[in-house]
């Protein structure tokens, strides 16, 4: 059985979030279960693909519209992931580092996907299934069902997973004129709102719909940035799964990132150790609790709660500490690092992205805080868990499906419901 999975992330080759993880991982098991399942993804300029070798296996020229782009697809060379690893390689659109950068927004992923698509269609060894990840491959069930050119791969299943539905790559209807000729009887399937809209028309055509979580499968009925009905309407061949955390690359015991390994039989000493490095690092007092938020500064992710929360926590007699990691929003730059300056010694933030650095968070922290408004399935508080670090969430999506309040039996984390500081303090 060949499943080929389609992205526009792949750790740790391309990472801005959590499906990188995702998909970085769950080839290497389905490897482990006997299951071909090569990755492929765009051609970024990034640190990663730079420096590792690719060997070219198929070069060819697609139609994009009335133009046409050339393009390569590469291997590569070592097989490093576990799985067999390919990039797309189209200079005119992926050659910086940016994953997700403002230009092209419709002809990358667009051109992406035809690519691979044209490599199919000359390769004998085709995927039985082909696995499409978020709104970025999600035209990939359409063209492989309607696109004439692709008439001889009618029959493959595809599946897509909604990783996140707030992005839908929506572009002005008339940009269905970059796809392979269709039945233009058929162009319902990529409209919704009278727009292009790449999720929808993923949803629309493929066979099978999975999300990250059951709770954000039946959320997304509810709540789905104009989307509801039509995840109402597709619920037959949808399923919430939950994902799972890639306990090669997240386990303190083996973790080079971390000051010193642990695991169950030495949590406490370990942690202790850990914690001192991070509050060094950050000059806070390691005798005092301390919380972090990992992420992105982002509404959806309820960042924007998070200087109140801390701000209001700080001011009380409690002695805590908090750490942030992260980007995003730049009016939230700003408030920490107000509050950096303000709050020395007590709080403090990176902001930045940084993988290695994230590790040692995790394993130095007591409390790990998401108060996420959304959370498809969210695997920070997984990360946490499996570092003795209490997740401090909000009862949302895969937030809700993953962490047991300590007031239940089995309990390793703390919940609570309401958006409100009130609520979270
Ligand atoms: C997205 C979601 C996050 C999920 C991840 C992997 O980043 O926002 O909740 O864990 O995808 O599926």
């Amino acid at each position: 059985m060949k499943i080929l999975h389609l992205s526009a992330e792949c750790y740790p080759a391309a990472k801005a979030g959590g499906l990188a993880d995702v998909v970085g991982s769950l080839p290497k098991y389905l490897v482990e279960e006997g299951i071909d399942a090569p990755v492929v993804i765009p051609k970024y300029g990034t640190e990663w693909i730079e420096n590792h070798r690719f060997k070219t296996v198929f070069e060819g020229t697609a139609p994009l519209g009335d133009d046409a782009f050339e393009f390569r697809i590469q291997r590569e060379a070592k097989n490093l992931l576990g799985f067999p690893f390919y990039v797309v390689d189209i200079p005119k659109y992926f050659s910086g580092a940016e994953i997700y950068p403002g230009n092209f927004a419709s002809e990358r992923f667009t051109c992406f996907q035809i690519a691979v698509l044209e490599w199919l269609n000359y390769t004998a060894e085709r995927p039985d299934i082909i696995h499409c990840h978020d709104h970025h491959t999600g035209l990939t069930p359409f063209m492989l069902t309607q696109s004439f050119r692709y008439d001889g791969m009618k029959h493959i299943p595809t599946v897509f997973t909604v990783h996140n539905a707030e992005y839908q790559g929506i572009f002005n209807l008339n940009k269905s004129e970059l796809l392979p000729d269709f039945n233009q009887q058929k162009i319902g399937l990529l409209d919704w709102d009278q727009k292009l809209n790449c999720l929808a028309a993923g949803l629309k055509s493929c066979w099978k719909i999975t999300t990250v979580s059951p709770s954000y499968m039946q959320e997304l009925s509810q709540e789905s940035s104009g989307l509801e009905w039509l995840f109402q309407n597709e619920q037959q061949k949808s399923k919430g799964i939950l994902n799972g955390i890639d306990e090669q690359v997240w386990n303190p015991a083996t973790d080079d990132f971390i000051t010193r390994n642990y695991s169950h039989d030495d949590v406490a000493k370990g942690k202790a150790k850990n914690k001192k490095t991070l509050c060094k690092q950050f000059g806070l007092n390691p005798g005092y609790p301390t919380i972090s938020y990992i992420g992105r500064l982002a509404r959806e992710k309820g960042a924007d709660l998070l200087p109140d929360l801390f701000q209001a926590l700080l001011e009380s007699p409690e002695k805590v500490n908090f750490i942030v990691l992260g980007t995003g929003d730049p009016e939230l730059h700003q408030r920490f690092r107000e509050m950096s300056d303000q709050y020395v010694g007590f709080f403090d933030a990176a902001l930045d992205y940084n993988e290695p650095l994230a590790h040692q968070v995790y394993a130095g922290s007591d409390f790990m805080v998401m108060p996420s408004r959304v959370e498809p399935c969210g695997l920070n508080q997984m990360y946490a868990m499996r570092y003795g670090s209490v997740p401090i969430v909000r009862n949302t999506g895969g937030l809700k499906d993953t962490v047991k309040d300590i007031s239940r039996g089995e309990g390793s984390g703390i919940k609570f419901n309401d958006f409100t500081l009130e609520s979270a303090v």
